[in-house]
C-alpha cells in the first residue's frame, strides 16, 4: 500500500470559486468527503475563508491521517504548476466522459502520477475544460460536487479507502450495531 489508500499515487482536490456565505456548507462537505474517501488534500480557491480552512484542519487533527487544507488565489497558476510537476488533471463536470468509460484511464495514470481533481461551484471557466487531461462525468446529469468527489474517488480506489485506519488519530469510532462508542487519546 503506497499511501494507505491503494497502490496508486495521491489525489488532491481543487475546489474552484468558493463563496464565503453561500458555499460554506457545501465546501466543508467537499473537504470532509475528500478526506474520508482517501484524497491527500484539498485546495480552495475563490473567496479566502480562514474559518473554513481552520474548521477542516481541526477535524483532520482530531481524526488523524495526512490531509492538507490550503488556499490558492491564482488557481490557473496552481493547475499549471501541478501539471508542470508531472501531475495529471481531472475535471469533474456533467459534460465530460462518463466515469465507467474513463476510470481505467484514470487508474493507469495514477500508477505513475499524482492527480488533481477539480470541482466547481458556480459556472466553471471554459479554460478549465482545456487545461484538464480528462473531463469526467458522474452520469451526464446535473447534481453535486460532493457526490462527484465521493464517486470518483471511490471508483478510482475501488472501495479500499473505506477500510483505512488513519494514523495519529486522537479519537476513533468503535463500530457498533447500535449506539455510539468512541475512544479518545489513542
Ligand atoms: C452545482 S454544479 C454547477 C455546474 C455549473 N452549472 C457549470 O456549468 O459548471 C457544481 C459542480 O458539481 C460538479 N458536478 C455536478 N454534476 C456533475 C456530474 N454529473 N458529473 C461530474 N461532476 C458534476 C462539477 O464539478 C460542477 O462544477
Amino acid at each position: 500500500m503506497k499511501n494507505g489508500r491503494s497502490a496508486l499515487s495521491d489525489i488532491y482536490i481543487l475546489r474552484l470559486g468558493h463563496r464565503i456565505y453561500r458555499d460554506l456548507r457545501v465546501s466543508t462537505h467537499c473537504a470532509l468527503v475528500a478526506y474520508a474517501y482517501g484524497a491527500r488534500g484539498i485546495t480552495f480557491s475563490g473567496e479566502k475563508d480562514e474559518g473554513l480552512i481552520e474548521e477542516v484542519t481541526r477535524t483532520v487533527r482530531r481524526w488523524g491521517g495526512d490531509f492538507t487544507v490550503t488556499y490558492e488565489e491564482d488557481w490557473r497558476g496552481f493547475i499549471t504548476n501541478f501539471k508542470r510537476r508531472g501531475g495529471f488533471i481531472i475535471h469533474s463536470t456533467m459534460y465530460g466522459i462518463n466515469l465507467p468509460d474513463v476510470v481505467e484511464r484514470l487508474r493507469e495514470n495514477l500508477k505513475e502520477k499524482d492527480a488533481l481533481l477539480i470541482v466547481g461551484s458556480q459556472k466553471v471557466p471554459s479554460d478549465v475544460y482545456k487545461m484538464a487531461d480528462v473531463n469526467v462525468a458522474v452520469t451526464n446529469l446535473p447534481h453535486s460536487e460532493v457526490a462527484s468527489i465521493a464517486t470518483i474517488l471511490d471508483w478510482i480506489f475501488q472501495g479500499k479507502e473505506l477500510s483505512r485506519k488513519l494514523p495519529n488519530a486522537k479519537i476513533r469510532v468503535i463500530p457498533q450495531e447500535r449506539g455510539k462508542k468512541v475512544v479518545k487519546n489513542i
